[in-house]
C-alpha cells in the first residue's frame, strides 16, 4: 500500500497464540459493524499486530446472509486471520468453528464478552459466564473441533456481585484455550464505570496462556500504564481505534521509545481515509458502502474544525464518487490551514479520563505494595 513506513516492533514481549508469534503485542478488538475487513486490515497496516473479525453467528441457517459471506471473506488479510463466533450451542458452536476454518479463520475466538441484547437474549455472547458448565462444555466442543488455536473473550463476570472472569479463565487454560482478553467491566456494567484493571491481573496470574487486557485504553500512556499495573501479554482496543487506525502506530512507538509520535500530518490522514474509503467501497458495493462508511467518516472528523458541515455532505450524497470527493475536498483545505491533525498524541476521549484515574489507582496501589 505504500503510505505507511514499517513500524518499530514492541519488544517488551512476543505474544504467541498457538503456533503465531504476533507482530507486536496491541490488536484491535472485535467490534460488530465495525471491524470489518477493510478496517482489520488498515489498523493491521496501521501498526495493530493482531485483528479478531466482527463476530459471526453460529446458527447455520445465517450462514448464507450477505453479512455472514461479507463477514466470512478473509480475502487479503495478513495472517493470523481469527474470526469470532457467537453462540450458545456446543454443537452448533462446534460446526460454526469448523465452517470458518474452511473458510480461511486460522484462530477460532469465542465470543463470552458481548452484552448486546441480540447476543445475550440468546443466552450467548458475555450472559454465559452465568453457566460455568455450559462454558466448559462449550470450549472444549470447539477446541476438540478444530486444528486451529481457538481463543476466548470475556467479561470479568455477569454482576459486580458474581465476578467469575478466574475461574472461567482457567476452566479456558484447561480447555485448551490458547489466548484470553478480558474487558475489564461485568456484563451488568456495560460500558459504563472504571475498568477494573485489578480482575484483569488477577486473571493474569491465575493462567499461563497470553492475556489481552481490554476497556477504555486510549492513549500511549494508559497503555504502558495498563501492561504495567496488570502485567498482561497485550493489549486489545476498540473504540480508540475508530477513526484513529494510527493509534496502533502511536502506541507501538511509545512503548518501544517512551516518546510520543506528533500527530498524523493532514496529507498523511487523507491519504489513509482514502485509502480506507477505497477499500470499503470495493468491499461493500456502492449501495451498502456509501451507508457503512458514514460513520467512519464522523469518527475521521469528529474533533476537526468543520466537522459538521462534512457530516451532512457524507449522510446527504447519493454516490461513493461524490461522497469520495467531498472527503478528499475536506483534507485539501484541512491541509491549507494545518500541517498536522489537530489534536496531541496523549489527546483521550473525555469519557475515557475516568479510566486513566483507574487504571493509575493500581499504579498507586502496586508502588505501595511494593514499598
Ligand atoms: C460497536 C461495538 C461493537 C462491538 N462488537 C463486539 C463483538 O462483535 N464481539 C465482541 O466480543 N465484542 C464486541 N464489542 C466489545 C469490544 O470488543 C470491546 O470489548 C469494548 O468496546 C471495550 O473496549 P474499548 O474500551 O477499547 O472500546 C463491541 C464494542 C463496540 C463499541
Amino acid at each position: 500500500m505504500g503510505i505507511i513506513p514499517p513500524l518499530p516492533q514492541n519488544s517488551h514481549s512476543i505474544v504467541r497464540i498457538g503456533g503465531y508469534a504476533l507482530p507486536n503485542n496491541l490488536a484491535v478488538a472485535p467490534m460488530a459493524g465495525v471491524t470489518d475487513r477493510p478496517f482489520r486490515m488498515l489498523c493491521k497496516r496501521m501498526g495493530a499486530g493482531y485483528a479478531v473479525s466482527e463476530m459471526v453467528a453460529s446458527n447455520p441457517r445465517l450462514f448464507g446472509t450477505d453479512k455472514s459471506r461479507r463477514r466470512a471473506d478473509h480475502a487479503g488479510e495478513a495472517a493470523p486471520v481469527a474470526v469470532q463466533i457467537a453462540g450458545a450451542d456446543p454443537a452448533m458452536m462446534a460446526d460454526a468453528a469448523r465452517y470458518n476454518v474452511e473458510r480461511g479463520a486460522e484462530i477460532i475466538d469465542i465470543n463470552m464478552g458481548c452484552p448486546a441484547k441480540k447476543v445475550c437474549n440468546a443466552a450467548a455472547g458475555s450472559a454465559l459466564l452465568a453457566d460455568e458448565a455450559l462454558v466448559a462444555r462449550i470450549l472444549d466442543a470447539v477446541v476438540q473441533s478444530v486444528p486451529v488455536p481457538v481463543t476466548l473473550k470475556i467479561r470479568t463476570g455477569s454482576n459486580p456481585h458474581s465476578r467469575n472472569a478466574v475461574t472461567i479463565a482457567r476452566i479456558a487454560e484447561n480447555a485448551g484455550i490458547a489466548a484470553l482478553a478480558v474487558h475489564g467491566r461485568t456484563r451488568a456494567c456495560l460500558f459504563v464505570g472504571p475498568v477494573e484493571f485489578e480482575t484483569v491481573r488477577a486473571v493474569k496470574r491465575a493462567v499461563r496462556i497470553p492475556v489481552f487486557a481490554n476497556g477504555d485504553i486510549a492513549t500511549p500512556q494508559q497503555a504502558r500504564d495498563v501492561l504495567s499495573c496488570t502485567a498482561v501479554d497485550g493489549l486489545m482496543i476498540g473504540r480508540a481505534a475508530q477513526g484513529r487506525p494510527w493509534i496502533f502506530r502511536e502506541i507501538a512507538h511509545y512503548l518501544e521509545t517512551g516518546r510520543l509520535l506528533p500527530p498524523p500530518s493532514v496529507s498523511e490522514a487523507r491519504a489513509v481515509i482514502l485509502e480506507h474509503l477505497d477499500d470499503h467501497y470495493a468491499f461493500y458495493g456502492e449501495d451498502v458502502g456509501l451507508r457503512v462508511a458514514r460513520k467512519h467518516l464522523h469518527w475521521y472528523s469528529a474533533s476537526l474544525p468543520g466537522a459538521s458541515a462534512l457530516r451532512e455532505q457524507v449522510n446527504r450524497t447519493e454516490s461513493v464518487s461524490s461522497q469520495r470527493r467531498a472527503v478528499d475536498l475536506f483534507f485539501v483545505r484541512l491541509a491549507d490551514a494545518c500541517e498536522r491533525l489537530p489534536y496531541a498524541a496523549n489527546d483521550a476521549p473525555p469519557e475515557t479520563a475516568a479510566p486513566l484515574r483507574a487504571v493509575r489507582g493500581v499504579a498507586l496501589e502496586a508502588e505501595a505494595l511494593a514499598a
